[in-house]
């Protein structure tokens, strides 16, 4: 989603301005077009140069540079920007935008943009919790600019404290969030499950699975790329929470129907990629089960809550399929059972496909049995093709946001 975009990216004079040229880089990489603008500071901490060399365009500094676009037309970076990112952001450079001044490229460009505005502040705690600094961002806050993080963790000084700049992924996330505001799911509300969950034995063992979250991740992160607000109704994962996206962090089928059946309340569409266990033990032991003595172990399991037949109301349901054979026909089983929206049947034994993988071969087959087989793509590209059924749907049904 960031192919061809132009993301301006602001740099300031803060001790993370090096972590800026990473940013730069994977945008670049990414496909965006970065103009990357420097307060005179941010120089002081990293070259133009390097910025110049990794997004392999002009840099801007100066405003009254009479061999730069600025100079012909002052506003050119505002007026093209996709998204404006300024990162990290000082709090001189905070104090100023708030101010609403335009003395300098970062600044000229931010007051001068009709674009989404983010800005991701980094400078010491003491600098952070300043009344002065708290009251600047809550003005920028309030003229609808996104403030991403700082993140809280060890800073330049030595000290730890809130005040770190934002990982790279995270200010990406922001930025395709802020990408995609006005996206064919924009004003939607989209539930995801995610992961396999963990069926306590006793208190240190689980009955689990092999599912990664990969793809309920990335239908996460697709979904709140086209605007929607999205709940991660997650299984433990080793996966980050995307941005912008809220996480109910669960562990068992029991909690995960709940967390669900919950989330839905007020939901235009529910998505369960999540691998939920089928079978769950009676009663969990309340002590660990010890070996010493014992020449084997049998398990008691008994089914666990059938979550989708759970969710009532006129939401899109949309169910996945992970079979080892006969994959197609227990999805279309499972679709008539269940009377769901449409189906995504997942042939887990594929090469390249399944759990743990970062790409993914399925069909969709929707309520009136028509079947949709993709080519083996990357998960975030499967989840595209899952969500572009769940709009249409969505827009059938008429619903207006
Ligand atoms: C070594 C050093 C590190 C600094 N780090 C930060 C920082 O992380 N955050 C911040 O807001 N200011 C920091 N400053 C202060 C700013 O560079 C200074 O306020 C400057 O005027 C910011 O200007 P600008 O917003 O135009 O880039 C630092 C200064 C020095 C000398």
């Amino acid at each position: 989603m960031l192919q061809n975009r132009y993301i301006a990216l602001g740099i300031t004079g803060s001790i993370a301005a090096y972590k800026a040229a990473d940013l730069a880089s994977k945008l670049t990489q990414a496909g965006a077009r970065v103009d990357v603008l420097m307060t005179e500071a941010a120089t002081h901490f990293i070259t133009p140069l390097t910025l110049r060399s990794l997004t392999g365009r002009q840099v801007f500094i100066d405003m009254f540079d009479p061999t730069t676009e600025l100079a012909e037309q002052h506003v050119e970076i505002a007026r093209r920007a996709d998204a404006v990112i300024v990162a990290p952001a000082s709090a001189t450079t905070i104090a100023r935008l708030a101010q609403g001044l335009a003395d300098d490229v970062v600044s000229l460009t931010v007051l001068a943009t009709e674009a989404p505005v983010l800005v991701a502040p980094a400078m010491d705690h003491q600098m952070y919790e300043n009344a002065a600094t708290q009251a600047n961002l809550e003005t920028l806050r309030q003229r609808g600019y996104t403030i991403v993080g700082p993140a809280e963790g060890r800073l330049a000084s030595g000290r730890m404290g809130l005040g770190r700049l934002e990982e790279t992924e995270v200010l990406i996330g922001a930025v395709k969030q802020a990408l995609g505001r006005r996206g064919d799911l924009a004003g939607r509300r989209v539930v995801v499950s995610a992961g396999g969950t963990q069926e306590a034995i006793d208190p240190v063992r689980f009955v689990g699975n092999h599912s990664s979250g990969k793809m309920g991740y990335a239908l996460a992160e697709a979904a709140r790329d086209r605007g929607a607000e999205v709940t991660l109704v997650t299984a433990p994962t080793a996966l980050a929470c995307p941005y912008g996206v809220r996480l109910v962090s669960v562990q068992s089928a029991r909690e995960m129907r709940d967390a669900v059946v919950a989330a839905c309340q007020d939901a235009d569409a529910l998505i369960m990629a999540a691998a939920v266990a089928d079978f769950q033990p009676g009663e969990a032991a309340e002590q660990k089960i010890r070996k010493a003595g014992k020449k084997g172990l049998t398990l008691e399991l008994v089914p666990t809550p059938d979550i989708l037949s759970e969710v009532r109301g006129d939401l899109v349901r949309v169910g996945f399929k992970a079979e080892s054979r006969e994959l197609l026909e227990s999805a279309r089983e499972l679709l008539r059972r269940k009377q769901l929206d449409l189906v995504v049947a997942n042939d887990v034994t594929a090469a390249g496909s399944g759990f743990a993988t970062d790409t993914n071969q399925v069909t969709i087959i929707d309520a009136s049995g028509q079947e949709e087989a993709l080519p083996l793509l990357p998960k975030y590209d499967v989840a595209n093709r899952v969500l572009d059924r769940v709009a249409a749907l969505l827009r059938e049904r008429g619903e207006a946001p």
